[in-house]
């Protein structure tokens, strides 16, 4: 039993003294294994009486015990140490200064749909897509603008060839949505797109600029929601403040049309050089989808009404962004779209 105790001294000692986990681990295999001194010693239990050996076994076993839970107690103060002096290793200097990346930013254009598109889902829209390069046909014909119209003069265009050109509008959306639903309303879309037209680029043309359509065909369908849609628009692109105004004028697609003012958001409508000092905005064309394009697109006007708009994306970003010149949205001038970078 001293023997026992002997050893027990011994290793507790070497196992405060040890430091590291490898000579720790060798300890363990020497003191608790086979071939170690406590083995040695248990050797001599077979020359004992069975109190002496009962006596000498339970001291023995608790030795282990010790040796053995002093052994887990040092190796989580030697892990605990091993893990902060690897920590200390690896720190990093966030001190150290990075280099810049250079970051993209969202076109001011891009910015405008999607803050369009994600304006009319909201309500239930879907985006509709078409052909810039388009056919006549739809382009005009089924809008109602059969060869020789007047009102084609409105819109300079670029042909192709004697039947294509490039879209002047995204209007013909409309007839390609409408056909696509064969007659069953409803139908709620946007459709974002590219427009192409024979203008000299100046401050404020360009013969390349977007538009953003919009078509609501259903049954019931009333001015009075054309103009609840409008006014939606108007203050979620322009502030809670806006107004707007329907004036009578004329497109050949839809049947009463208007053109929809804002009041200005620049100086609340007290005048300024943006609304020309008149406190009103001219931002859109809009109307009631007219009973022959409907029609001709196949669905029964003494069923189904709709309304129609078509909103100008650079002078959405004009306005709500101070923008003075109309070819800075196309320069690709990083000085202008830097302005746009992200700051967070
Ligand atoms: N397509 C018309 C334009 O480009 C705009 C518009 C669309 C007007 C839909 C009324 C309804 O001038």
């Amino acid at each position: 039993m001293d023997e026992l105790l002997k050893i027990q001294e011994e290793a507790l000692g070497k196992i405060n003294d040890c430091q590291s986990l490898k000579d720790l681990n060798d300890l363990r295999v020497f003191y608790l294994g086979k071939k170690g001194p406590m083995q040695a010693a248990m050797k001599s239990m077979k020359d004992m009486t069975k109190e002496e050996r009962a006596a000498f076994g339970q001291v023995s076993n608790k030795v282990k015990q010790d040796l053995t839970a002093a052994i887990e107690e040092k190796k989580q103060v030697l892990e605990e140490a091993e893990m902060n002096e690897k920590l200390k290793h690896e720190r990093i200097d966030i001190t150290l200064p990075s280099y810049a990346l250079p970051l993209g930013s969202v076109h001011p254009l891009s910015m405008v749909r999607e803050e369009l598109e994600d304006l009319f889902i909201g309500m239930g829209y879907s985006v509709a897509e078409g052909p810039e390069v388009e056919s006549d046909h739809f382009n005009f014909e089924l809008m109602n603008l059969p060869k020789g119209h007047p009102a084609r003069d409105m819109q300079d265009t670029l042909y192709i060839d004697e039947n294509t050109l490039m879209r002047t509008h995204t209007s013909p959306v409309q007839a390609r949505t409408m056909l696509e639903a064969n007659g069953q309303g409803p139908i709620k879309i946007i459709c974002p797109g590219k427009t192409y037209r024979r203008d000299d680029d100046d401050a404020t043309h360009s013969h390349q600029f977007s538009q953003c359509e919009g078509l609501v065909i259903d049954k019931n369908i009333t001015m009075a929601d054309l103009k609840g849609t409008l006014e939606l628009f108007a203050k979620k692109m322009f502030g809670e403040k806006r107004e707007i105004r329907l004036r009578p004028s004329y497109f050949p697609f839809t049947e009463p049309s208007v053109e929809v003012d804002i009041s200005c958001h620049n100086c609340e409508g007290k005048g300024c050089p943006m609304c020309k000092y008149t406190g009103w905005i001219e931002i859109l064309g809009a109307g009631m989808v007219n009973p022959k394009v409907l029609e001709m697109c196949g669905f029964d006007p003494e069923v189904y009404q709709g309304f129609a708009f078509g909103i100008g994306l650079e002078r959405v970003a004009m306005l709500k962004y101070g923008i003075d010149n109309i070819r800075n949205f196309y320069s690709g001038d990083l000085r202008f779209l830097n302005q746009f970078t992200r700051k967070d």
